[in-house]
């Protein structure tokens, strides 16, 4: 302690400590990087079609980072937009967390580029590199602290750049995968609004099913790890890239989604016939519908953009909700079902009255 910072974090006098209070989303935001790349395009860089993608996936374009745009660069962009949306300045803001697998430099976390950059006030920054269910997560933190009062309001930016851990030699992931941020302020809400419960796990004996083996303290990046090399299949990639097994992958997303709803619909006492509307992480097409088939609900109780932004994992979630509520899908009072799955494996849901 006292190494002689200048701290300007101060105790609020507006928050109420030790009182557990309701928390919602004061706000939302995202931003997505204006080169886009059509399944067409794709089509020229590996063996693949539009038809098999929209089919497969459903996915028809996708946003790639520009060369010199870091991951910050778009977590900064969905931050301002969400703290515009909330009425609040960056300096009204008493925490900020990024969930994401990517960063903008293996040492700072990213949070504390995004810190300075916005210009908020000394609070505490954090990363929470989780994937596809990382925003669950960071929804579960970041209302812990607003609940107890530690903290009144927190942003919370879901970002990936996959683009830059993607082989485009690779057409078992570079079909997929886009960039993307998309961030929620979280914020005190009216009794019986906002945030109800959650439902949370982690499965690590998936670890090798979604990976990228080097780079970390594993398999450090050598010469030997950015080899391109091809595998069984004729995908090339070095292991500084993401690798999939996507059926694995298939069958472990369709069997959570489902799960983790009622899990948390159980904890709250409520069933699937409560349910106003789905969020689904943008994975897939048809993870979603048999995710919606499963629950006994119509696809029209949820809302899908991947068709235009494929999968950015931990910005997913918040991108489209915020659309889906700026197309009025959701609507004040509806009861909301928020579900992450992924990289882990990993899962996540959080079911909220809307405010
Ligand atoms: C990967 C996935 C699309 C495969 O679907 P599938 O119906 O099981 O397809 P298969 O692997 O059997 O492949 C069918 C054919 O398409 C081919 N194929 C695979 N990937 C292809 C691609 N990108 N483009 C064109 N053809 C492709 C296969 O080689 C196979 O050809 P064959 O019949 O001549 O052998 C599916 O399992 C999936 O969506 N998984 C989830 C992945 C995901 O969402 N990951 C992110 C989670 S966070």
């Amino acid at each position: 302690m006292g190494i002689g910072i200048d701290t300007d974090v101060k105790p609020r006098d507006d928050i109420h400590n030790g009182v557990l209070r309701q928390v919602g989303i004061s706000g939302m935001g995202f931003y997505v990087p204006e080169r886009a790349i059509t399944n067409q395009e794709l089509s020229t860089m590996v063996d693949t079609t539009d038809e098999w993608i929209r089919h497969h996936i459903g996915i028809e374009t996708r946003h790639i980072a520009a060369d010199d745009q870091a991951l910050s660069d778009l977590a900064i962009e969905a931050g301002r937009k969400a703290l515009t949306a909330a009425g609040l300045d960056a300096s009204d803001i008493d925490m900020l967390i990024i969930t994401g697998q990517n960063h903008d430099y293996k040492a700072p976390a990213t949070s504390c580029i995004v810190q300075h950059a916005l210009g908020m006030r000394k609070i505490p920054a954090i990363d929470l590199a989780i994937g596809c269910s990382g925003f669950i997560y960071g929804l579960a933190v970041a209302s812990k602290f607003v609940a107890d009062g530690s903290a009144k309001h927190v942003l919370l930016i879901g970002a990936e750049i996959h683009s830059r851990m993607m082989s485009w030699k690779d057409r078992t992931t570079c079909v997929f995968f886009a960039d993307g941020a998309g961030a929620v302020v979280l914020s005190p809400a009216a009794s019986g609004y906002g945030l109800l419960g959650f439902d949370l796990g982690t499965d690590g004996s998936g670890s090798q099913t979604i990976i990228i083996p080097a780079g970390g303290s594993r398999t450090p990046v050598t010469e030997q790890a950015l080899q391109m090399l091809e595998d069984d299949s004729h995908q090339i990639r070095a292991m500084t890239h993401v690798r999939m097994d996507g059926k694995a992958v298939f069958a472990f997303a369709t069997h959570i989604f489902p799960a983790t709803i009622r899990a948390c619909l159980d904890k709250l006492g409520l069933s699937t016939k409560d349910l106003d509307f789905v969020i689904a992480h943008q994975a897939n097409r048809n993870i979603i519908s048999e995710g919606m088939k499963a629950l006994d609900l119509p696809m029209d109780k949820t809302y899908i953009n991947l068709d235009r932004y494929g999968n950015c994992s931990s910005a997913s979630i918040p991108i489209a909700l915020t659309e889906a509520v700026e197309r009025n899908l959701i609507r004040r009072g509806d009861l909301v079902a928020l579900v992450g799955f992924g990289v882990g494996l990993s899962w996540g849901s959080a079911v909220l009255r809307w405010t």
